[in-house]
């Protein structure tokens, strides 16, 4: 898989913020990680799919297995990790090399920043998702029954690895919902990457590496920034959430992938930022044209107890809600919103997805 000649530049990326510094490794060698952590005392948290696919390739270390997919985020799955770090012998000292998805780096990332009250740790990315998201700025975290990320911590890794060839091995749908992830960076921030990304999505899902290599470091380089400023999200940060409000609810609601909810939670959100009054609806128009091109547009229902749920989210305030909306595609801003105004838009918008229905 790795005798094919690879053209993708690498490039560092810094994030340096008060809680820490990471450096994430684009278009990095997966060949080269051995190189970047101790000699010994290597504890590798992945999980069997990956494992599978590129153990052979893991550096020497304890390999620390869990279950694929979401349903390992767990504090039972991380308290299992930290019990086998203790069985297996790790100390303060050692080092946490997370190797995989998303889920494997809020996982392992939680564990690290817990275990014995901290012992270093770093991460090698292996789907879209994580590349582009998930693996950087330092946020970790495990669900709680069917409220998402509500016990983690903030820590940043030393190092990000990202590979693009690993892509190659990705299943469509999770590549797919990796492209949400990427899209949600340029709807939030850069309009020209939003364009750049619409005019190239035959090479995108072709997987070369250079190609999708250049989009995630510009997407990368606009989380960084974001990160740099608000490291612990007290406020701009909230912006990189576009999109999960709705996303978290479809996403535990029907078990789909990440940025497959996402993606439609982006939708849900450029919709209320036209019915806030905030958003021109041909922008709103464009976005889901643009969707629907990539075949990233699904139209899940609205779980019947979404205001509940959405409601118990983390970024709510005693009785209102923090919301990510649109001025423009590129323009995100937070706004505060009541559980009435949320009760109302969820009201209009299932009845005009009603309206929309062929008869
Ligand atoms: N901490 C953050 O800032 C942040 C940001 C965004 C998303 N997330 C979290 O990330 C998670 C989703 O991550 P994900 O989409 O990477 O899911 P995932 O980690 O579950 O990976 C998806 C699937 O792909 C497999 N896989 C991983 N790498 C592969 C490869 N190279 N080839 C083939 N198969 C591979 C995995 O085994 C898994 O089955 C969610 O839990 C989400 O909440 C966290």
């Amino acid at each position: 898989m790795f005798g094919l000649l690879f053209f993708a530049t690498m490039e560092n990326i810094r994030i340096n913020t008060v809680n820490g510094r990471s450096l994430v490794i684009m278009g990095g060698d997966l060949k080269t990680v051995g190189d970047l952590i101790p000699g010994k005392g290597v504890f590798i948290i992945t999980d069997t799919i990956v494992k599978k696919l590129y153990g052979s390739t893991f550096p020497a270390g304890e390999v620390l297995e869990t279950e694929p997919g979401e349903k390992s985020k767990t504090l039972t799955v991380a308290g299992d990790l930290c019990r086998r770090l203790l069985e297996t012998g790790a100390d303060r000292s050692s080092f946490i090399l997370g190797f995989g998805g998303g889920v494997v780096c809020d996982l392992a990332g939680l564990v690290a920043s817990v275990y014995m009250r901290g012992v270093r740790h770093a991460f090698v990315s292996t789907t879209l998702l994580s590349q582009v998201d998930a693996s950087i700025g330092g946020k970790t975290g495990v669900n709680l029954g069917d409220y998402k990320n509500i016990i983690g911590t903030f820590r940043q890794p030393e190092f990000v690895l990202c590979d693009h060839r690993m892509l190659s091995t990705l299943p469509a749908e999770e590549y797919r919902s990796g492209m949400g992830e990427l899209i949600k960076h340029a709807v939030i921030r850069d309009r020209n990457l939003f364009f750049d990304i619409a005019a190239s999505l035959d090479r995108i899902f072709e997987r070369d590496p250079s190609t999708i290599g250049d989009f995630i470091a510009r997407a990368v380089k606009i989380k960084a920034a974001v990160v740099r400023r608000d490291p612990l999200e007290k406020g701009i940060r909230r912006i990189l959430n576009f999109g999960h409000t709705f996303g978290h609810v479809l996403e535990t609601y029907y078990r789909i992938p990440h940025g497959v909810a996402v993606t439609q939670g982006m939708l849900i959100a450029a919709e209320l930022s036209v019915w806030i009054g905030e958003l021109p609806h041909a922008e709103f128009r464009m976005l889901e044209v643009a969707l629907a091109e990539t075949g990233m547009k699904s139209d899940y229902e609205l779980p019947p107890n979404v205001v509940s749920l959405v409601s118990k989210d983390k970024k709510n305030i005693s009785g209102s809600l923090n919301v990510v909306l649109l001025r423009s595609v590129g323009r995100a801003f937070v706004r505060n919103i009541s559980l009435t105004e949320l009760i109302s838009f969820v009201e209009y918008y299932r009845e005009s997805k009603m309206r929309s229905q062929p008869v």
